[in-house]
């Protein structure tokens, strides 16, 4: 899969984008990552991308025919094209699966006030990481990137540990343990100590459940 992130500030994903999950999908050629600085499609030599807001106000809007040509440019016929606003479809796991069967992906990062509201005939989709405002798009296109590479056949070291993870089946994951089986007077549950994996599984099942009521009554339909 390949991802394009289209940002003001692309340094801001240098780190992210070296470190551990991503950089080494993208070492195994199973995720190609492109960072690119909408800058580059600035038209004077200021280099500038935004401009006053048309009928006043605070702040500065990115244009469109900025955000336009980079999307002509890195666009392709498989690409999806996402704009990262809080005004847009809350970020849920079954979300970050149908996006993981893309086989391209431009995430759009805006900054400061906004971009202008015609970018949104250039889109496929918005979407927000959660009702709060950021200073800008970079953070959630890290998180949406993040949480879509590792569902990538061969990521994540266990081909199949994406299935029991939290939200995978509408319910948050059972606690985890390891060593050491007592710590300041905690014990591990006996249960899984026991080896008798039919029962754990059950138990697993069941935390899973209990879980999910006690922290997030809403995940229960
Ligand atoms: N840009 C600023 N805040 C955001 C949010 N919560 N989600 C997506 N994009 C954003």
């Amino acid at each position: 899969m390949k991802i394009t992130i289209l940002s003001l500030f692309p340094d801001s994903f240098s780190g992210f984008l070296s470190g551990s999950m991503i950089g080494r999908a993208q070492k195994k050629g199973l995720a190609q990552i492109e960072n690119v600085n909408l800058r580059d499609f600035a038209t004077d030599s200021y280099g500038s991308i935004d401009d006053k807001p048309y009928g006043g106000g605070a702040g500065m809007v990115l244009r469109v025919d900025i955000l336009v040509a980079a999307l002509k440019k890195y666009q392709t016929p498989v690409s999806k094209t996402i704009l990262l606003t809080p005004q847009g479809h809350p970020l849920t796991q079954a979300k970050v699966r149908e996006l993981a069967q893309s086989e391209h992906l431009v995430l759009i990062a805006g900054h400061y006030e906004g971009f202008d509201e015609r970018i949104r005939d250039y889109v496929d989709l918005e979407i927000s990481i959660g009702d709060y405002v950021l200073t800008g798009g970079e953070l959630p296109a890290a998180v949406v990137t993040d949480a879509v590479v590792r569902l990538l056949p061969g990521v994540l070291g266990n081909d199949d540990s994406p299935i029991y993870e939290s939200f995978s089946d509408g319910l948050l994951e059972h606690p985890h343990y390891t060593r050491p089986a007592e710590f300041e007077g905690k014990k591990v549950p006996e249960i899984l100590i026991s080896g008798n994996h039919a029962e754990i599984a059950k138990w697993r099942t069941e935390q899973s459940k209990l879980r999910t009521a006690s922290r997030r009554p809403d995940l229960i339909k």
